[in-house]
C-alpha cells in the first residue's frame, strides 16, 4: 500500500517512540535522599481564553451575545412571530452607560399571540432533562405586556417553557427573572423571549444559566468543567492567556478593571481570536463578555485550592499582530498596582472595597504576578524593567513572572534569558508547543541548567502531532506518552524549574482555534485527553521531595526508552515513583528502595495503549483512562512489569 506524507511520517514517529527492547533493568530508588522540595505550585493549570473556554464554555452563560455588544449587534438573534409582530431596533445609549451601550428597542403588536426573541447560543444551547433554567432581563417598558419563555430544538419542537408574568410600565429599567425546567434532553436548543400585548419595550442582559453551577452560584461556572479542572489539584492558575492579554492591537488588549463589577457594566470586547484564524477556524461570534473576569478567576484559584497567576498586559500588543508598544507604561504598572491591592488591599482601600462589594472581603493572598505573556527583544526587556523596577520596591512579597518568548531556544530566548538572569527576575517563563520526538530528546533539558538566579516556569507546552480532521485526535496517546516522559525531567530539576502548565486547556469541538487542548468539551458533555490524565498522575502525586531514581548510577531519560523519576510525601509518607515506557516492548524493573524498610502493598496506576494515536473523544471518552490497582509490594526490592507504551505511577507508603 502506498503510504502517504502525513502516513509515513506518523509512522516514523510511532517507530521511534515505540521502538522494541528487550532489556530489563535495575532502578535504584533513594529513598533517603531527597535531593530537593517540589514547590507546592509545581503542576498548575493555564486558563486562557481560547476555543470558546470562557464565553460558550466554562462561564455558564447560555445566551450569546446577551447584551448586543458583539460587531453584528443582532449576531446570535432572530425575530420570532407566533400570531403577532413587532420590530427591533438597536439602540444605544452611550452616554448613560459607557460600559454596555446597546440594547433592544423593541415595538410588540402582539395582541392575538407573541413577538419576540429568539438566541441561538453557543453553538446551540445545551439543556438537561428535568433541569432548571434560571433567565433573567433589563427592560424598560413604557406599556404593560406580557413576557413568558420557551425552549425549543432545533426543529422547533418545545421542551420547556415558563409561566407568563406581567411587565407593568414604569418607564424604568428593572430586572425580571424567571425559572423553568427542561423537558428533554438536547445540545442545541434555541431559548424564545416571548412578549403578549402591545407598546414598546427596552431589552438588555438577556441571559440563561443553568440553575446547577459550580457551587450552585448564580451567574457561574459550568461544574462538570470546573470539577475537571479541580480532579488534577492544581498547584497555581495561570490566566487569562495567552495572547488574548496582549490583543492584536492595544485596544483590544485584556485589561482587567473592564472584567470586574456587576456583570452588566463589563465591557465587552471582541476576542482577538475571532479574527486570527481562516475557516474552519475563525470564530466571528467569539468575544469576551467578561461574565468570567479576574474577581471570578480569583475565586476559582481559591475554590481549588490554586495559586492564582494573574498575567497583565506589559504595555505591549502581540508581536504576531501589529506589535504595538505603548509609548509610557506608567499606566501598565499602575494596572498592576491596582490589582494587588484589588486581591490583598484591605477593604478600606479603593480596590479592597471593590472586592468586598463583590462578595469576598477577605483577601485572595495573591503572591504571583506574571508581567507580559509571550514577548520578545528589547522592547520586552525595557518595559519590564520597568515594572520590575515598581513593583519590587512596592510589593517585594510579590514574585515576577517574566516571558522569555515563543521559543524554546534561539536568538530571542537566549537574550531573554541573559537579560532576565541580569534583573534576577523570580520566574521565567518558557513555551515550547513542540513534536513528541523533542519531548523526548528534551527530557534532560534542565539537568544542566544554571540553578542560580530566576526559576523556571515551564508555562505553555504541549506536544504536537499532524493534523487530522477529528478535533480530538490531535490529543493522541502518542503525544501525551512524551509530554509524561518530558516531564519526568521536569520533576527531577524541581529544584529549577517550580511550575509547570500544559497549554491549551479547553477546548469546544464545535468552536475551537487550537489544538491539541487538555479537555474537550461540547454543550453537555466534557470529555479528558490522554494529556490530561497524564497531568493528573504528575500534579496528584507531587510529593513534597524529589529523590533520585537510578540505573547503574545515572538518571533515566531516554536510555532504552525509559524516563523516570520520583518524589517522597513527608507529610503522607509515601514513595511516588514515576515510570514511562516508550518502547513497544514490556520491560521487567528490579526495584531497589534505598533507605527504605518494610514496604507493603501500595497502588500501581497505569496509562498506557498499544495504539500510538489513540485518543479519546467526547463519544468515546474512554479509549485512553489510566487504570489503578493493588500494588501488593512486599519489602524493599521487587520486580516491576511495565507494558509497552506505558505511563506508570507507582505509590508505595514508606518508613
Ligand atoms: O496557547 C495558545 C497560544 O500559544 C497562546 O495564546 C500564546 O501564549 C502561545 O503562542
Amino acid at each position: 500500500m502506498k503510504k502517504t506524507p502525513i502516513a509515513a511520517a506518523m509512522l516514523a514517529l510511532s517507530c521511534h517512540l515505540f521502538s522494541a527492547n528487550a532489556q530489563s533493568q535495575n532502578l535504584v530508588v533513594q529513598v533517603n535522599k531527597p535531593v530537593t522540595e517540589v514547590k507546592p505550585t509545581m503542576w498548575g493549570i493555564f486558563f486562557e481564553d481560547i476555543n470558546f473556554a470562557a464565553d460558550g464554555g466554562l462561564y455558564a452563560e447560555l445566551v450569546k451575545n446577551r447584551s448586543f455588544e458583539f460587531l453584528n449587534p443582532m449576531m446570535g438573534w432572530k425575530e420570532v412571530k407566533k400570531g403577532g409582530t413587532g420590530k427591533v431596533l438597536v439602540t444605544n445609549h452611550e452616554n448613560e452607560n459607557a460600559a454596555n451601550p446597546r440594547f433592544a428597542h423593541i415595538t410588540v403588536n402582539a395582541e392575538n399571540g407573541v413577538y419576540g426573541l429568539e438566541n441561538e447560543g453557543f453553538r446551540g444551547i445545551g439543556v438537561q432533562k428535568d433541569k432548571e433554567y434560571l433567565f433573567s432581563v433589563l427592560l424598560r417598558n413604557s406599556s404593560d405586556m406580557k413576557l413568558r419563555l420557551e425552549l425549543v430544538t432545533s426543529k422547533g419542537e418545545k421542551i420547556g417553557e415558563s409561566s407568563s408574568i406581567n411587565l407593568n410600565s414604569t418607564g424604568q429599567w428593572k430586572k425580571y427573572t424567571l425559572a423553568f425546567k427542561a423537558t428533554q434532553t438536547e445540545p442545541k436548543a434555541k431559548l424564545q423571549v416571548l412578549f403578549e400585548g402591545k407598546g414598546e419595550l427596552d431589552a438588555d442582559m438577556i441571559s440563561l444559566f443553568p440553575k446547577d453551577t459550580w457551587k450552585n452560584r448564580p451567574g457561574g461556572l459550568r461544574a462538570d468543567l470546573v470539577q475537571m479542572l479541580a480532579d488534577l489539584k492544581p498547584g497555581f492558575i495561570r490566566f487569562p492567556g495567552g495572547c488574548i492579554v496582549e490583543g492584536r492591537e492595544l485596544s483590544n488588549r485584556y485589561q482587567w478593571k473592564t472584567t470586574v463589577g456587576p456583570v452588566e457594566d463589563r465591557k465587552l470586547i471582541m476576542n482577538r481570536w475571532n479574527i486570527e484564524f481562516k475557516e474552519p477556524r475563525n470564530a466571528s461570534d467569539y468575544f469576551q463578555s467578561f461574565g468570567l473576569g479576574f474577581y471570578e478567576y480569583f475565586q476559582l484559584s481559591e475554590d481549588i485550592g490554586a495559586e492564582p497567576l494573574p498575567i497583565l498586559n506589559c504595555g505591549m500588543a502581540c508581536q504576531y499582530n501589529t506589535g504595538e508598544v505603548a509609548e509610557n507604561v506608567d499606566p501598565y504598572i499602575q494596572d498592576a498596582l491596582d490589582l494587588i491591592e484589588f486581591a490583598n488591599g484591605s477593604e478600606n482601600t479603593k480596590w479592597g472595597q471593590l472586592r468586598k462589594a463583590m462578595g469576598h472581603p477577605a483577601p485572595f493572598n495573591l503572591k504571583f504576578l506574571g508581567v507580559g505573556n509571550e514577548q520578545w527583544d528589547e522592547q520586552y526587556i525595557e518595559r519590564y524593567k520597568e515594572f520590575d523596577k515598581v513593583l519590587r520596591q512596592k510589593h517585594p512579597e510579590i514574585k515576577l513572572v517574566s516571558g522569555s518568548g515563543p521559543s524554546s531556544d534561539g536568538s530571542r530566548f537566549d537574550y531573554a534569558w541573559k537579560e532576565l538572569r541580569k534583573l534576577n527576575t523570580d520566574l521565567v517563563d518558557e513555551h515550547y508547543y513542540k513534536s513528541p520526538e523533542w519531548f523526548l530528546n528534551n527530557a534532560k533539558r534542565y539537568d544542566n541548567y544554571d540553578r542560580k538566579g530566576p526559576k523556571v516556569f515551564a508555562g505553555e507546552y504541549a506536544a504536537h502531532m499532524k493534523d487530522s480532521p477529528i478535533p480530538e485526535s490531535k490529543n493522541s496517546f502518542q503525544s501525551a506518552i512524551a509530554e509524561a516522559a518530558f516531564m519526568t525531567g521536569l520533576e527531577r530539576n524541581a529544584d529549577v524549574v517550580h511550575m509547570a502548565s500544559y497549554a491549551p486547556l479547553l477546548a469546544h469541538v464545535e468552536a475551537w482555534q487550537w489544538r491539541p487542548d487538555l479537555i474537550w468539551f461540547d454543550n453537555l458533555k466534557a470529555m479528558a485527553s490522554p494529556n490530561y490524565y497524564v497531568q493528573k498522575i504528575f500534579s496528584t502525586s507531587k510529593g513534597t521531595h524529589v529523590v533520585p531514581v537510578l540505573n547503574n548510577g545515572a538518571v533515566l531519560a531516554g536510555k532504552d526508552s525509559i524516563y523516570a523519576s520520583a518524589t517522597i510525601d513527608k507529610k503522607k509518607n509515601v514513595l511516588n515513583l514515576k515510570v514511562v515506557n516508550t518502547s513497544n516492548a514490556a520491560k521487567t524493573f528490579n526495584v531497589n528502595l534505598e533507605g527504605a524498610s518494610a514496604v507493603k502493598g501500595g497502588t500501581w496506576e497505569v496509562l498506557s495503549s498499544s495504539e500510538p494515536f489513540a485518543y479519546n473523544s467526547l463519544d468515546k471518552p474512554t479509549v485512553v483512562v489510566p487504570v489503578t490497582t493493588a500494588a501488593k509490594v512486599k519489602g524493599t526490592s521487587f520486580k516491576v512489569n511495565l507494558k509497552p507504551g506505558s505511563v506508570n505511577l507507582l505509590t508505595l507508603p514508606i518508613k
